[in-house]
């Protein structure tokens, strides 16, 4: 299985501090953000990681993980010119992935404590196309929302007024090299871009696609408050 580390868009909620440096390389506990997503990968055994970065601080990222060589894997890099959403930047890893291979994506903002192995490793005889992992939140409204029904997403909502449930979709998620043609038949929301919701909805809309619950704790730093809750949790493992 490849691994898909999703770091560019502009990290807007993060500003002032993400002006200066891109929001995956803000310090998080005792390390930059990106830190643990590489780890995530490498503890499911992922070695083969595309790393997906803006222009804005990519040298930077070099610097810090070069060839993945500290975590026992090897690190590629492709450049995403300018935010045009998650699809838009998974899409760029198309080239990495062999038709009928499997791939493990990871959004850089999601800090979270389960363990991937065993669900990566059930995916690799899995029949779905995709499967999304889902967490009990506070505010859903801030997240994509699951319609579930029967026991099956029927449909995903991006950031809806009224959510159906209290389940966020997380920004892990498993596909089938299918995902590339999804992408290419997708258009751009109305925030203009390719939205990995749209992408989710496809595969539920033909009944191929699973989820699982994550058990442990589980953030999106993307905000302020997220990243500094984060912090807590990784430095010490202190509730915030
Ligand atoms: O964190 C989970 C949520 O992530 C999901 O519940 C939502 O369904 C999903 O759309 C996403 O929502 P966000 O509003 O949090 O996405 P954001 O724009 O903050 O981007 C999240 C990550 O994706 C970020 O760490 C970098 C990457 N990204 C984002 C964009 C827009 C890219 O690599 N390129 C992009 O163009």
């Amino acid at each position: 299985m490849k691994g898909i580390i999703l770091a560019g868009g502009t990290g807007s909620r993060l500003r002032p501090m993400s002006s200066i440096v891109n929001k995956h390389l803000l310090p998080v506990g005792n390390y930059p953000m990106i830190h643990y997503a590489l780890d995530k990968m490498a503890e499911a055994g992922i070695h083969d990681i595309l790393l997906v970065i803006g222009k804005p601080s990519a040298g930077l990222y070099v610097d810090y993980i070069g060839s993945g060589a500290s975590w026992n894997v090897q690190v590629s890099y492709k450049i995403q010119e300018c935010a045009g959403g998650i699809a838009q930047a998974l899409g760029l890893a198309e080239s990495f992935v062999r038709t009928g291979e499997k791939l493990l994506v990871l959004l850089g903002d999601n800090l979270f404590e389960d363990s991937l192995k065993s669900f990566v490793k059930d995916f690799e005889t899995s029949e779905k196309g995709a499967e999304v992992f889902l967490k009990k939140v506070a505010d859903p409204r801030r997240y994509g929302v699951p319609d579930l029904q029967n026991g099956r997403i029927a449909h995903i909502q991006e950031k809806p007024e009224k959510p159906p449930c209290d389940y966020a979709v997380t920004g892990i998620y498993l596909y089938e090299s299918d995902v590339f043609e999804i992408i290419r038949g997708i258009r751009p929301s109305a925030r203009g871009e390719l939205e990995i919701t749209d992408v989710n909805n496809v595969y539920a809309g033909e009944g191929r696609l699973g989820y699982r619950l994550l058990s442990g704790w589980w953030t999106d730093a993307g905000t302020q408050l997220s990243l500094q809750e984060a912090g807590l949790r990784l430095s010490g493992n202190k509730e915030p």
